[in-house]
């Protein structure tokens, strides 16, 4: 083979391997910052799992605290299972006016409540007597516990929450 054809050749030859060099940069170049797009998306799904995670985990921290403070506070009157006492106490499991009433349940736990009222289609008038000396925290696992429990609530009840409703009791 001449001397120029040869020479030819590698020309050509380099400017393949030139050509895939470049290629291979371009793609590794995407490939890095793919792999970056997906690391910053695993990321946030994991932080917004994390998140939720941590949610669901003080949603059964306040449920059992709740029934531990209902079953020391309000079972002797309301029952272990929520169905009241006859025509003197009335029932929170499954009560209308649990649902009915839902911004009225801080006050009613904290400052008691009495006159009358109708819970399911019966009437009631006795006196609740006032727990004063439970927390926000603790009256929000109460009233987490009977929600969650007897009216279908599927999210906690906050610390904030109560506070903001025990401003607004009459
Ligand atoms: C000494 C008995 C007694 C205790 C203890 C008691 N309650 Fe009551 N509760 C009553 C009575 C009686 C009424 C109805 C008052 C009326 O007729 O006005 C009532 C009413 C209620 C109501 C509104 C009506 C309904 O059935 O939905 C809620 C909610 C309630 N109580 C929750 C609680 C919670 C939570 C506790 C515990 C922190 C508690 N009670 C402790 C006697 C009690």
């Amino acid at each position: 083979m001449p001397y120029s054809s040869i020479k030819k050749k590698t020309d050509f030859n380099q400017i393949i391997y030139l050509r895939a060099k470049l290629q291979n940069r371009i793609c590794s170049f995407f490939e890095s910052s793919l792999t970056h797009v997906y690391l910053i998306i695993t990321n946030i799904l994991l932080l917004f799992a994390s998140c939720q995670d941590a949610e669901s985990v003080k949603l059964q921290v306040y449920i059992s605290e709740g029934q531990r403070l209902y079953e020391q506070k309000c079972a002797n009157c309301h029952q272990k299972d929520g169905t009241g006492l006859r025509k003197l106490i009335p029932p929170l499991a499954q009560a209308d006016y649990l649902i009915k009433n839902k911004d009225q349940l801080a006050c009613i736990v904290k400052y008691g409540i009495s006159g009358e009222i109708t819970v399911n289609n019966q009437n009631y008038n006795l006196s609740m007597p006032s727990n004063e000396g439970l927390s926000d925290r603790h009256i929000a696992q109460i009233l987490t516990y009977i929600n969650t429990k007897w009216a279908g609530a599927q999210v906690r009840t906050s610390d904030e929450q109560v506070k903001e409703r025990l401003k607004q009791c009459k």
